[in-house]
C-alpha cells in the first residue's frame, strides 16, 4: 500500500470520475485490426507476435495489420501516431505508456474512455491499485496495461565478471574500481548505445535514484526535490565520470546494438530496461547477469506499456476485443515471457517466466516503486522530451552546471518547479 501511495503521490492524479459507457461510434463487423507500436527489436517483436497469436486463437477470422514504426522507447512512433490521430486516420489501437504520457494525445478529444470495459472485464480487481492509479487521467481509464517493465537494471557479462573475479558493484565507488580494472584489460566497462537520444536519460534515472534515493528521485517530478539540489550536481558528476568508460561507438548504436558488446564479451555492464532480457533471449544469449545499478537496491523504477482505443477506429469491435485480450491472463502470459516484462495482472503463472523475470516479479511486490520519466510514467510528454534532450546533449558536452540549469528550467516550464 505504501509503495502504491508513493506512485500516487508522484502522479498527483485526478480522482476517478463516474464510469461512462463505451461509445458506439465506429463500424462493426470488419475483418481487420490495425495495431500500432514500436516493437520491432528482438524480444519486442516476439512478444507482440505472442499476443497476436492469443488474439487469433479467439478471433481467427480477423487479419491483424502489424503497424510498427521502429525506434526504441517510441522515438519515431510517437510523432507518426500524433499525426495520424490529429489527421483523422487513427490505427485501431496503439501502444502508449501508462501514466502522464497519455496527456500528449489529448484523450478527451481523440480517445474513447475505457471505464466500462475495465468494469466488465474485472480489471479493477485483477490489476494492482498503483497501476490502476497510474492509468487514470482526468477521471478515466484511457488504456489497458499489458505489462510492467523495470528501467533500473544493470546487465553484466558473467563471462567477463568471472574471468576477472568481479562481483556487481553496489556503490558508485565500486563501479569505478571495476571500471578501471576492466579498462586496463581492454574491455569496455560501461556499455552505451545512445543513437536514438533517450538512452542517456534512461541511464541517468538510475544514477539519480542511486544518489538521491527513492524519495529524493520521485520528488524531482513533483517539485518536492529541486533540480538545483546539490545531490543532482553530484549525480551529474558521477554520470559524467561513468560516461568516460563507455564504448567509443556509442553514438552509432541503439540499445539492442549496444547489447552485442555483452554477448561477445567485449563489454561488461549496461544500464537498460528489462526489455534487454527479452532481447538477450531472442539472441539465444543466456550468460548474462543482472543486478540493481549502484545505490538502487530496493527501488523499482517502473513503467508499463498499454493499449488505447482512438475515437473513430475503423475496426472498433475488433479493437475492443484486442483490448480484452491485452488485459487478459492468456494474453499477458503469451506476451510477457517473450517481451522480457512481468504481467500487469497479479495472477499470471510464474512458471512461464525465466529466472530474471521471476526475480523482477518478487521485487515488484517488495520494492519501493518510483516512476520512469523516459518511459512516460513520471511526467507529461513535453517535460520528458526536454529531459531526454538535455541528457542526450550531456554525453558530448559534459557541462554539469549548464545541464543542471537546463533541467531546472525544464521543471519550471512544466509548471512543477518555482
Ligand atoms: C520502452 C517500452 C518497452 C520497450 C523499450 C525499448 O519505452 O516501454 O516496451 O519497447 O521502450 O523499445
Amino acid at each position: 500500500m505504501v509503495r502504491h501511495m508513493r506512485w500516487l503521490a508522484v502522479l498527483s492524479v485526478l480522482l476517478i470520475g463516474a464510469v461512462i459507457p463505451i461509445g458506439s461510434a465506429g463500424a462493426a463487423g470488419t475483418n481487420k485490426l490495425e495495431i500500432f507500436s514500436w516493437w520491432t527489436a528482438g524480444g519486442e517483436a516476439e512478444g507482440l507476435a505472442g499476443m497476436f497469436a492469443a488474439y487469433k486463437q479467439r478471433y481467427p477470422g480477423v487479419e491483424i495489420v502489424n503497424a510498427t514504426v521502429a525506434g526504441g522507447a517510441g522515438t519515431n512512433a510517437k510523432a507518426v501516431l500524433a499525426t495520424r490521430l490529429t489527421g483523422g486516420d487513427p490505427p485501431d489501437s496503439f501502444q502508449v505508456h501508462a501514466g502522464l504520457e497519455i496527456q500528449t494525445y489529448d484523450p478527451e478529444k481523440f480517445l474513447e474512455p475505457l471505464d466500462s470495459l475495465y468494469k466488465s472485464e474485472g480489471w479493477d480487481r485483477a490489476l494492482p491499485k498503483g497501476v490502476l492509479t497510474l492509468l487514470q487521467y482526468k477521471g478515466h481509464y484511457w488504456a489497458v496495461p499489458v505489462n510492467i517493465h523495470r528501467a533500473n537494471v544493470l546487465w553484466y557479462s558473467k563471462k567477463v565478471f568471472s574471468a576477472n573475479n568481479l562481483t556487481p558493484p553496489k556503490t558508485f565507488a565500486e563501479f569505478f574500481k571495476i571500471a578501471d580494472t576492466l579498462k586496463a584489460k581492454g574491455i569496455v566497462p560501461f556499455v552505451l548505445g545512445d543513437k536514438e537520444g533517450w538512452e542517456s536519460g534512461h541511464a541517468f534515472e538510475a544514477v539519480l535514484i542511486g544518489t538521491l534515493g527513492a524519495q529524493g528521485y520521485a520528488g524531482l517530478w513533483t517539485g518536492k526535490t529541486q533540480w538545483t539540489d546539490a545531490r543532482v550536481t553530484q549525480a551529474l558528476n558521477t554520470y559524467k565520470r561513468m560516461i568516460s568508460y563507455t564504448n567509443t561507438d556509442h553514438a552509432a548504436l541503439t540499445w539492442d546494438g549496444a547489447g552485442q558488446y555483452l554477448i561477445n564479451g567485449k563489454g561488461a555492464m549496461q544500464i537498460m530496461g528489462d526489455w534487454q532480457n527479452g532481447w538477450f533471449q531472442s539472441k539465444n544469449y543466456s550468460d548474462y547477469g543482472w543486478a540493481t545499478p549502484p545505490g538502487n537496491a530496493g527501488v523499482f523504477d517502473a513503467l508499463s506499456d498499454s493499449f488505447a482505443l482512438p475515437k473513430r477506429a475503423k475496426d472498433r469491435d475488433n479493437a475492443l476485443n484486442w483490448l480484452r485480450v491485452a488485459g487478459s491472463k492468456a494474453g499477458q502470459e503469451a506476451f510477457n515471457p517473450k517481451k522480457g516484462s512481468i504481467c500487469a495482472r497479479t495472477d499470471c503463472n510464474q512458471a512461464l517466466f525465466n529466472a530474471y523475470l521471476q526475480s523482477a516479479a518478487k521485487d515488484w511486490q517488495s520494492n519501493t516503486l518510483v516512476p520512469s520519466v523516459v518511459h512516460g510514467a513520471a511526467a507529461i510528454e513535453s517535460w520528458a522530451v526536454k529531459y531526454k534532450d538535455i541528457m542526450a546533449l550531456f554525453v558530448t558536452s559534459g557541462d554539469v552546471a549548464k545541464t543542471q540549469a537546463s533541467l531546472q528550467a525544464a521543471c519550471k516550464d512544466a509548471g512543477v518547479c518555482k
